[in-house]
């Protein structure tokens, strides 16, 4: 039978890292390939007494629909959060999504028609380019350094499409700690590239999952604090910090966005889960969301400084990689004789595996000769052991 599938089909590639989370959980594999939080600092017991609490007292309402845009007592809490960073909000201005995923599909669907032309991030993350490209944009890649997007190719590019009298609708970024270079945007790009969004009317995207996760500082601003006139989108998930499972959130945009947005996600999922927004409006009245964002920090900080060391240790010379200060991820540039996709299959033989980061890039070849190593879901002993043998593989290749 003819398959009666739509066009753009093409575009929804099955992604390594699908093949590679199914590995999550085999005992014997060290795996540094899931981008996921550790189970291990999750606040279990304290869920547990706060869905306890909420099943005895107010089980009916936590069963039903919510509302589309999201439970009020959760976005009060966004705003006074989005306040505590300098950005001055009100509740008209939020959405609640099924994780910030959903709000990567969201905005593609409201913005994207088939051909428009979406700046993102070389190598970038690859849950939102795939739903951006799920909608038939038209991706231009631009290069990530230590301190994030290149700002002089993004000018070029821009430069020359308005030459062509052809526009970018908007560019895709995750500032804080990106997956999987681990880059974090510095000030003065940030301030560039707000300039650059006024003189070429585009929007940002600004994608935070891991800007709780600075495990030297404070952080850096957002840049929608910088955003004077609502250029920037801004995007917020509770699953790195806290937990992923609940599957919740969020998306700050003018009034006018968010209405549009609340309307496309009627044809979604009409509301996200109403159970896990409870569970976070109570974890916040509790205070646990501030508590846990801090208790994770030291936690993450040792498996991150532990795959430091390591590296420095085990691989060889002819390897090279920037140390993040946040996040989940290390970057590591192979020598160009190596494939890291025939590496891949040589480490999962020897019970280790990473993402090969072709998975990041528009054309796979060009990732042939990197590999995206996560430390968040990994203990110290085994991080030790997985880096040190994955050094020897690179070594005898
Ligand atoms: C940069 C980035 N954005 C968004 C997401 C999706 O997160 P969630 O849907 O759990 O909020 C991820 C998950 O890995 C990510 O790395």
């Amino acid at each position: 039978m003819k398959k009666l599938f739509a066009s753009r089909v093409k575009n929804l590639k099955n992604s390594e890292l699908g093949d590679l989370m199914r590995l999550i959980g085999r005992d014997e594999i060290i795996s540094f390939a899931g981008g996921i939080p550790s189970a291990d600092i999750f606040p279990v017991e304290e869920l547990g007494e706060i869905t306890a609490a909420l099943l005895k007292d107010c089980s009916k309402e936590i069963f039903q629909y919510g509302s589309t845009e999201g439970n009020e007592g959760l976005k009060e809490y966004l705003v006074e959060y989005l306040i505590e960073n300098g950005i001055n909000t009100d509740i008209s201005e939020l959405i609640i999504t099924s994780g910030s995923q959903q709000a990567l599909d969201l905005i593609s669907k409201v913005f994207i028609n088939p051909g428009d032309r979406v700046v993102v991030e070389k190598p970038g993350y690859v849950g939102g380019i795939g739903a951006i490209k799920s909608y038939e944009a038209d991706i231009i890649s631009i290069e990530m350094e230590a301190d994030g997007i290149n700002v002089p190719e993004l000018e070029t590019h821009l430069k020359e499409l308005a030459d062509e009298k052809q526009k970018v609708k908007f560019i895709y970024l995750v500032p804080d700690y990106s997956n999987p270079s681990g880059a974090r945007l510095s000030p003065e790009k940030r301030v560039r590239i707000l300039e650059l969004a006024e003189k070429y009317n585009f929007y940002i995207i600004e994608d935070t999952p891991y800007s709780e996760l600075n495990y030297y500082d404070d952080g850096m601003e957002y840049m929608k604090k910088l955003d004077l006139n609502n250029r920037v989108i801004l995007l917020g998930s509770f699953s790195k910090f806290f937990v992923p499972g609940l599957r919740i959130g969020w998306i700050c945009g003018d009034p006018q966005l968010i209405n549009l947005l609340g309307r496309a996600k009627q044809y979604t999922d009409l509301a996200s889960s109403s159970i896990g927004q409870a569970i976070l409006y109570e974890a916040r009245k509790k205070d646990l969301l501030k508590t846990q964002a801090k208790k994770i920090l030291p936690f993450y900080r040792q498996r991150l400084e532990t795959m430091a060391e390591a590296l420095d240790k085990y691989f060889p010379e002819n390897t090279s990689w920037h140390t993040p200060q946040g996040g989940f991820f290390f970057w590591v540039k192979l020598p160009d004789y190596i494939n890291s996709r025939e590496l891949l299959n040589v480490a999962i033989d020897n019970n280790l595996a990473f993402v090969t980061g072709s998975a990041f890039f528009d054309k796979v070849e060009d990732g042939y000769q990197y590999m995206r190593l996560s430390f968040s879901d990994t203990p110290p002993d085994k991080i030790k052991r997985g880096i040190k043998n994955l050094g020897k593989l690179i070594r005898n290749y």
